[in-house]
C-alpha cells in the first residue's frame, strides 16, 4: 500500500523489503480521526484503514495514480475530498454498479472486482483479444509434463530445510544482520537506497532504510507488536501492514513452514527458466500462498494473495543468489514486486551471530507530552 501513502504526506514509498520475505512499505496506523473521509457517499462510515485499502485496490486495478480520480489544491496538496475530477464521479457509479453485480448475481463476492474488468486499464477493452488462440496454446505449453512420482509437501520442505543448512544448523543461529541496496521502480521513477535488518529468532526484525548517510526511516517488531518510525517519531504500525511485516520476520522461515499444517502439493509449473514445484497454502482466512520450490530444494518464490474490500491484492517475492552464510545457504537478492512497486534488494554482506544492540527491537519510548 506504499503509493497512497506519498500523497498523505508520508512518503513512504522508500520502505521495507526484506528478507526471507519481503514486503515493501509497511504503513503507520496514522493517529487520524476515526472516519476516513470528509465526503464519502458510497463508502459512508469507513474508518481510514478500509478507505485507504480500497483506494489502493482502484488504483492498482485500473493502472493509474491517485490523480486519475483526484486534484490538488494550488499549493501542491492533496484534496482528496473534492469532487472535481469526472472520474471520481465515475468510480462512486462503478463501486455501486460492482456491488450489485455481487449482490444479484454472486451471492454477495467479492467475485466481480474493479480488475475483473480493467485489467490494469483504465479503459476495459471491449475487443476479445485477437491472440488468444496462442496465448492459450502457449500455456499448455508452459507446463512441464506432471510426473508420475510426486514429491510429499513433508518432502519438499525437507528438502528446503536441508538445501538451506539443515534443522541443526538454523537451530544453532539467533540472530543475523543483512545489510544491502534497495532499489523500487514504481511510476514515479526509481528510488534507491540502503537497507539494513537486523534479526533475532525466533520473530524480531529491525529494519532501517538510509540515503546518503541520513536514516530515512524504521520499522521493526518484537514478534508481537509492530512499530513504524520517521524523524525521531514513531507510531504502530496498521493491522494490516503488521501482519505481512511480522510475517516477513520470521527468523528461520524452512523450519516454520516446515511447522505449519496447512500446506498441499499443488503440481509442478514452469518457473523463470526452470520447473519448479508449487505447494499452496492458507495462512489465515485472508490469504491464500503459492510457494515455489526448485529442484535444489530452494526456495525459488512466493505469491500471495491477500483478501481486501474490493478483491484480491498479488505480490510476488523472488529469491534469487543463494550463497552460504556460516553454516545456511540464504538468498542475496530477493525481488518483490506488487501492483505499485517492484523492490529488488541486493545484500551485500550477511552475517552471522553478529552482536545486535539490547533493546533493539523494544517498543519505542512514550512520547513526550507536547508543549505549545
Ligand atoms: C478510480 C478512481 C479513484 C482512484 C484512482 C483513487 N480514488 Fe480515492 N476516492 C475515489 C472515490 C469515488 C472516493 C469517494 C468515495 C465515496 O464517495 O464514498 C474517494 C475518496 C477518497 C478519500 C476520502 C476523501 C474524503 O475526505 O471524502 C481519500 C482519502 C482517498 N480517496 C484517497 C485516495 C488515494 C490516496 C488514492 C491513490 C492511492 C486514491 N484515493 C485513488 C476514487 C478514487
Ligand atoms: C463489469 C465491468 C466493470 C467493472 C466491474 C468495473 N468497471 Fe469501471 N468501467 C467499465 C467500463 C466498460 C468502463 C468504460 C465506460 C465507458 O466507456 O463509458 C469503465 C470506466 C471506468 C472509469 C472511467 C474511465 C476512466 O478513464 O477512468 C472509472 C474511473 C472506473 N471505471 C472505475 C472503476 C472502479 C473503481 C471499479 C471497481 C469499484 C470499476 N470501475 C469496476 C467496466 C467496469
Amino acid at each position: 500500500m506504499k503509493l497512497l501513502l506519498a500523497p498523505l504526506a508520508l512518503s513512504l514509498t522508500i520502505a521495507a523489503a526484506s528478507a526471507p520475505a519481503a514486503k515493501p512499505s509497511p504503513k503507520p496506523a496514522a493517529s487520524r480521526p476515526e472516519a476516513g473521509g470528509r465526503n464519502l457517499k458510497v463508502l459512508k462510515g469507513w474508518s481510514h484503514e478500509r478507505i485507504d485499502s480500497a483506494m489502493g485496490f482502484f488504483a492498482a486495478s485500473l493502472g493509474v495514480g491517485c490523480d486519475h480520480c483526484h486534484v490538488r489544491t494550488a499549493d501542491r496538496k492533496w484534496d482528496m475530498a473534492s469532487d472535481e475530477m469526472p472520474e471520481k464521479a465515475t468510480a462512486r457509479r462503478m463501486i455501486e454498479m460492482t456491488r450489485a453485480l455481487n449482490e444479484k448475481w454472486f451471492a454477495g463476492g467479492p467475485r466481480v472486482t474493479c480488475a475483473t474488468c480493467h485489467d490494469g486499464r483504465a479503459e476495459p477493452g471491449r475487443v476479445p483479444p485477437v491472440d488468444a488462440v496462442v496465448a492459450g496454446a502457449e500455456r499448455e505449453r508452459a507446463k512441464p509434463a506432471q510426473p508420475a512420482e510426486k514429491p510429499t509437501v513433508a518432502e519438499l520442505l525437507r528438502r528446503y530445510v536441508e538445501a538451506s543448512g539443515g534443522e541443526a544448523a538454523w537451530k544453532a543461529a539467533s540472530s543475523r544482520v543483512e545489510r544491502g541496496t534497495v532499489v523500487h521502480a514504481n511510476r514515479r521513477g526509481e528510488e534507491t537506497s540502503k537497507q539494513v535488518n537486523a534479526r533475532r529468532a525466533p520473530a524480531s526484525l529491525d529494519q532501517r532504510m538510509s540515503r546518503d548517510g541520513k536514516e530515512l526511516q524504521r520499522v521493526w517488531t518484537d514478534g508481537a507488536s509492530a512499530w513504524f518510525g520517521r524523524e525521531g517519531r514513531s507510531e504502530p504500525l496498521e493491522a494490516d501492514s503488521a501482519v505481512s511485516f511480522k510475517r516477513d520476520a520470521t527468523f528461520a522461515l524452512p523450519l516454520a513452514l516446515a511447522a505449519r499444517g496447512d500446506l498441499k502439493l499443488d503440481g509442478r509449473e514452469k518457473f523463470h527458466g526452470g520447473d519448479a514445484w508449487v505447494v499452496t497454502g492458507h495462512p489465515d482466512d485472508k490469504t491464500k500462498e503459492r510457494w515455489f520450490f526448485g529442484d535444489d530444494g530452494q526456495l525459488r518464490a512466493v505469491y500471495r494473495e491477500s483478501d481486501s474490500e474490493f478483491g484480491p491484492m498479488p505480490e510476488m517475492i523472488r529469491f534469487e543468489d543463494y550463497r552460504p552464510v556460516g553454516a545456511l545457504k540464504l538468498p542475496f537478492v530477493i525481488r518483490a514486486s506488487d501492483p505499485w512497486d517492484r523492490a529488488t534488494v541486493t545484500f551485500e554482506e550477511i552475517t552471522l551471530d553478529e552482536p545486535v544492540a539490547a533493546g533493539a527491537f523494544a517498543p519505542p519510548p512514550p512520547e513526550p507530552a507536547e508543549t505549545h
